[in-house]
């Protein structure tokens, strides 16, 4: 065949510092990008007084759709191209225990989209509450499911070649994927499961000490969505699952709950490793790129310059206990400097202390991106 084009070398594209990015509060509210955010887009896109151009990812705790769907989003929002190969969102390191757990429930998000995402990642027999809802309408007395959400759900009584009961189904573990959108019945449902002997469906423990893990994608209390104030997220769903079981159990059980995304560190280091293999592509062309009268020494020694991380990552955020507290733990040890900046734009609201602090507080992610170029060049 014919020879393939090596892709474009773009030599002014910086090595030696980098750009992550929050998503909500940040570049986007309530689904709609804030306006600051496409123009600081461009600045690093190379709009900018020494024409360089900046590598940046994303990483939110946000989640409720594959990987490429939102990727596809944001494209349009922020008028940029952006690639799964730059994004991670809350549930992306979900996917790491897909081998571990057989059977598991899936809760959160619009419709059947977490599923879909769940199996995608690997998971094989995904259980959703319309499955349970649907096989017992009595599970939650106030939550009837839609024609829709009816059609869509899965008939756990047919398993089993038809003799399936719920008490046959044992889940492993159970997953909070995106935000609930019926907080009672998932409520209800997450504790049954945790309170169950050992997962199996509709069944007590008397020790309560035997129910599944819970991981939720991420913790944040609260988030910045289209209202003035920041709106529930996630963490207070599982503050509620944890409350609410010591209160049913008499503080007698044993509650299992983890949480991934941001402020945990393994966050920051799969966005590290994400920064390297998105630098080391680019670095791949360029080597690919370059003249034949190249010396293998060189050559070699483009390779090698790849592996090495930025020395510098901006990690602009908005929420306090979540980006500035999880970019400050991966600074304390990570090889490279992971420099914190604080926006006003979402949860954090200007005249507060956040607890924990910045390395710099600034208005909007322009004025971030501005920050971090003045501090470069
Ligand atoms: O549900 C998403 C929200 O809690 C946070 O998203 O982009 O601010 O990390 P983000
Ligand atoms: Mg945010």
């Amino acid at each position: 065949g014919a020879p393939t084009t090596p892709a474009a070398v773009d030599p002014d594209v910086v090595d030696n510092f980098a750009f992550a990015f929050d998503i909500d509060g940040v570049l986007i509210r309530g689904g709609q990008p804030i306006p600051e955010a496409i123009e600081a887009m461009k600045v690093l896109n190379g709009e900018n007084e020494w024409g360089i151009k900046v590598p940046y990812i994303f990483l939110t705790n946000g989640g409720g759709k594959s990987e490429a769907e939102r990727c596809r989003d944001l494209s349009q929002q922020l008028q940029i191209e952006v690639s799964p190969g730059q994004f991670i969102c809350g549930h992306t390191p979900m996917r790491e225990l897909a081998d571990r757990y057989h059977t598991v429930l899936v809760v959160g998000g619009e419709g059947e989209k977490c599923r879909e995402v769940a199996e995608s990642y690997g998971f094989r027999d995904v259980i959703t509450p319309g499955d349970i809802l649907k096989a017992n309408a009595a599970t939650a007395p106030f939550r009837k499911l839609t024609p829709d959400e009816h059609a869509n759900s899965r008939d756990l009584l047919a398993r089993g070649n038809g003799s399936g009961r719920l008490s046959d189904v044992v889940i492993e573990a159970v997953f909070v994927f995106a935000d609930s959108r019926d907080w009672a019945s998932d409520l209800q449902i997450i504790l049954d499961v945790a309170q169950s002997r050992g997962g199996r469906l509709e069944t007590r423990s008397a020790t309560f000490d035997e129910g599944p893990p819970i991981y939720f994608s991420h913790n944040d209390v609260v988030w910045s969505t289209a209202h003035q104030h920041a709106r529930l997220g996630m963490g207070a769903l599982r503050r509620a699952v944890e409350t609410v079981f010591e209160a049913t159990t008499g503080g007698r059980g044993v509650l299992r709950t983890h949480a991934f995304g941001k402020p945990q560190v393994s966050t920051f280091e799969f966005a590290a490793r994400l920064l390297r293999e998105w630098r080391a592509t680019r670095h791949r062309q360029q080597r690919h790129g370059l003249p034949p009268t190249t010396t293998p020494t060189a050559a070699a020694a483009a390779d090698a310059a790849a592996d090495v991380p930025p020395a510098t990552v901006y990690f602009v955020g908005d929420t306090p206990e979540s980006d500035v507290r999880g970019a400050n733990a991966m600074d304390a040890v990570a090889p490279n400097e992971w420099y914190s900046i604080l926006v006003q734009t979402g949860v954090y609201q200007a005249g507060t202390e956040p607890r924990d602090k910045p390395r710099a507080v600034v208005g909007t992610v322009l004025d971030a991106v501005r920050h971090g170029l003045r501090r470069e060049m």
